[in-house]
């Protein structure tokens, strides 16, 4: 039975919403508190035994690649000086066994097109996709939630979450029948569609298991909602071969691709933290309710 080891990141993306932030530093950079958001996607990648990361980048994204790099000269700094917590947090950020791999997707053609970049380096296996503006706060994550899924059923996995009517619109939106088994099979899957004509209000969110036939699907798939290639288009074939599940994970998602997403985010993060959580709580408590 063929594991999930690799995971795509497909960090490509304009970042516009968060302009002028995003324009010379891409947004998946963004910290929440003194992490970068695609730290917590690859942690939680790692966490799910996912061994080789697989980021699909554009313009303005080296500063991702130079993240997970080794940092010769500060590191050399923060020895120099002294600096034994700091050093380790640098150098903790990757395990040794984990490796990164870099495809540049020339055009912003879409997410299924960003998808399709990494087809030369996962080839015949399943395969995870994270998207980092999707923080999910879980225990396990949502990425070792969904492994298990796939390791029972050899299914693709779709991460889900019901949202409110209104926001259909804003997602990938998914109509499912139970499958005999105490879990939901997706029966059909539509990109971003208003609220009135929506299937239903479970909201793919950024935490996908693939399996590999899902690149022919891609190279089949024309452009849909908004001109671009669709993963969910992709996905929308690929169920018609193939069983796909639809998997409600534990936690909670917090929606940083927005201002009021990241912004709770930074807070409930930071009343989280081990340095500043505490004082945190009580600075918030101070501030004038109206
Ligand atoms: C993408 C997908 C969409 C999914 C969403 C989750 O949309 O196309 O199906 O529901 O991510 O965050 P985007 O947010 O990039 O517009």
């Amino acid at each position: 039975m063929q594991k999930v080891t690799k995971a795509v990141f497909p960090v490509a993306g304009m970042g516009t919403r968060f302009l002028p932030a995003t324009k010379a530093s891409p947004k998946e950079m963004l910290p929440v508190v003194d992490k970068p958001l695609i730290q917590y996607a690859v942690e939680e990648a790692v966490a799910a035994g996912i061994t080789e990361l697989i980021f699909i980048t554009g313009r303005n994204k080296r500063s991702i690649e130079d993240h997970f790099d080794k940092a010769y000269e500060l590191e050399t700094e923060l020895e120099n000086r002294n600096k034994k917590k700091l050093l380790e947090t640098v150098q903790e950020i990757l395990p040794a066994n984990v490796s990164c791999i870099y495809i540049r997707q020339a055009e912003a053609l879409g997410l299924g097109h960003a998808v399709l970049c990494a087809k030369p380096v996962v080839g015949n296996e399943p395969f995870a996709v994270i998207l980092a503006d999707d923080l999910i706060d879980g225990e396990p994550g949502a990425m070792e939630q969904m492994v298990r899924v796939f390791n029972e059923t050899h299914s693709s996995v779709l991460g889900v979450e019901t949202v409110a009517r209104e926001e259909t619109g804003s997602y990938g939106i998914v109509e499912v029948a139970a499958d005999g088994h105490g879990r939901q099979q997706v029966s059909s899957i539509v990109e971003k569609p208003h609220p009135d004509v929506a299937p239903s209000n479970l909201a793919v969110v950024g935490r996908y298991i693939l399996t590999p036939r899902i690149f022919d699907k891609l190279l089949n798939t024309v452009p849909g909602a908004g001109g671009e290639i669709q993963l969910t288009d992709g996905i929308a074939a690929l169920l018609k071969d193939e069983p796909v599940l639809a998997y409600p994970f534990a936690g909670k998602r917090y929606d940083c691709g927005s201002k009021l997403g990241y912004l709770k985010a930074t807070v409930e993060y930071g009343l989280k933290h081990h340095e500043v959580g505490s004082e945190f709580a009580a600075f918030l408590s101070g501030l004038p309710r109206d």
